[in-house]
């Protein structure tokens, strides 16, 4: 299949990885990021390392309890139990897909922390979490929603502390990279101290990182997605357990990545229009078949995955396959989460809808680097898919 168009965006071409090495050979090691709408924030390796010292920063005492949204990655999971603290699973609200505060008002009595998730670029109820927690530390976790605002203030200002993510596929996409945010003068110091002490990276890794993340996006873009990428990624996932898929690699950001955010960081504003646009674009098509499934109604966000949650695990796979004859690669995001979190993380199944709805969503792409005819395609196999489904 040399169309098939991924629902992720990778994007390292030729030009990404030589200025990528020309930052290795020229640039000195950079400690500071600006995140729009935020100021300063700390870089490191990735969004699952900003985690860790985000946990870190906040003196938390082994053991700690942290909510967390049960519907996540598990790199999320990983990083709370790499710090010593221990995950307490919090239901989502199936609007939003982010953490419910109803449910979180319910098991608040035993937090120490709380990690908010704005899940798929939604940010999640913060007025009324923030009512709820009181004064429970808050670490927000934007790795899906840069660039995402409420009221008109940016996700990663709400909370004590946030941490974001560059991984390709996300919203810059520069290889790998995260960073650390707060605006609380101790959570901030506490975090730069321990990362500046971090060991600096040999220029034969940083040269060894730009190739790979080369040859990786190579397979994840047509016409190598459809024909040898996605069957590599398939075989890896089913051969490599979700722990080794998330490997925890404490470190400073590769020079390439930093280089390659900041570039990319000044077209957000412009690509997170693009972003809206096309979700725009799906959600009329929802709203003309009158469905009565989940999507984003009121809140037009920030999108570069788009969601639908469909009313049966039959009805998600048959859209998935409609789209993949028709070249189209969706994606299930974490659908695995309740048995991840049930063999892996002690959860005790108190989150009903996460478990409801976990094998129903299905995400296709979004992305500002879609042409507006993919779209429209995308838009009118999505009408017809999902009118043969629900008829
Ligand atoms: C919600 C969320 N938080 C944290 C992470 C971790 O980011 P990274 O992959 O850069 O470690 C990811 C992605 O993997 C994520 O989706």
């Amino acid at each position: 299949m040399v169309n098939l168009i991924p629902t992720e965006n990778w994007e390292f071409g030729l030009i990404d990885a030589i200025f990528g090495l020309n930052a290795i050979f020229k640039s000195s090691d950079s400690f500071l990021i600006n995140i729009p709408g935020l100021g300063e924030a700390i870089p490191v390796r990735s969004g699952r390392v900003a985690l860790v010292e985000a946990i870190k920063a906040l003196k938390l005492k082994k053991g700690s309890k942290i909510g967390v949204p049960l519907y996540n990655c598990p790199a999320v999971l990983k990083s709370i139990t790499y710090t010593g603290c221990q995950p307490v699973f919090i239901d989502i609200d199936p609007n939003t897909l982010c953490i419910s505060p109803d449910d979180l008002q319910l098991k608040l009595s035993t937090l120490s922390a709380i990690i908010v998730v704005h899940m798929f670029g939604n940010i999640c109820d913060i007025p009324k979490i923030k009512k709820i927690a009181y004064n429970i530390p808050i670490i927000e976790d934007c790795a899906q929603a840069i660039g995402s605002k409420l009221n008109g203030k940016y996700a990663g200002s709400f909370g004590d502390v946030a941490i974001f993510s560059f991984r390709s596929g996300k919203y810059l996409s520069v290889g790998e990279g995260g960073a650390i945010y707060s605006n609380k003068k101790n959570v901030f110091s506490r975090a730069y101290l321990s990362i500046s002490k971090f060991k600096t990276i040999s220029k034969s890794e940083e040269i060894a990182h730009i190739v790979k993340t080369y040859i990786r996006n190579k397979l994840r873009n047509p016409p190598f997605f459809g024909t040898v990428g996605l069957p590599i990624w398939k075989n890896y996932n089913s051969k490599t357990s979700t722990i080794n898929q998330t490997p925890i690699i404490i470190g400073r950001i590769y020079k390439s990545d930093y280089f390659n955010t900041n570039k990319r960081i000044k077209y957000l504003p412009k690509n997170i229009k693009k972003q809206q646009n096309n979700t725009q674009l799906y959600n009329n098509v929802l709203k003309n078949l009158k469905l009565d499934i989940t999507y984003n109604k009121k809140n037009i966000f920030n999108c570069y995955l788009y969601y639908i949650v469909l009313p049966t695990i039959q009805d998600r796979d048959v859209l998935d396959q409609y789209l993949f004859q028709n070249n189209i690669c969706a994606i299930k995001p974490y659908q695995n989460c309740v048995e991840v979190g049930r063999s892996l993380f002690g959860y005790k199944r108190d989150c009903p809808v996460t478990e409801n709805i976990s094998k129903r969503i299905i995400c296709i792409p979004s992305h500002y680097r879609l042409k507006r005819s993919e779209v429209d395609n995308i838009s009118s196999l999505l009408k017809t898919g999902l009118q043969q489904i629900l008829h």
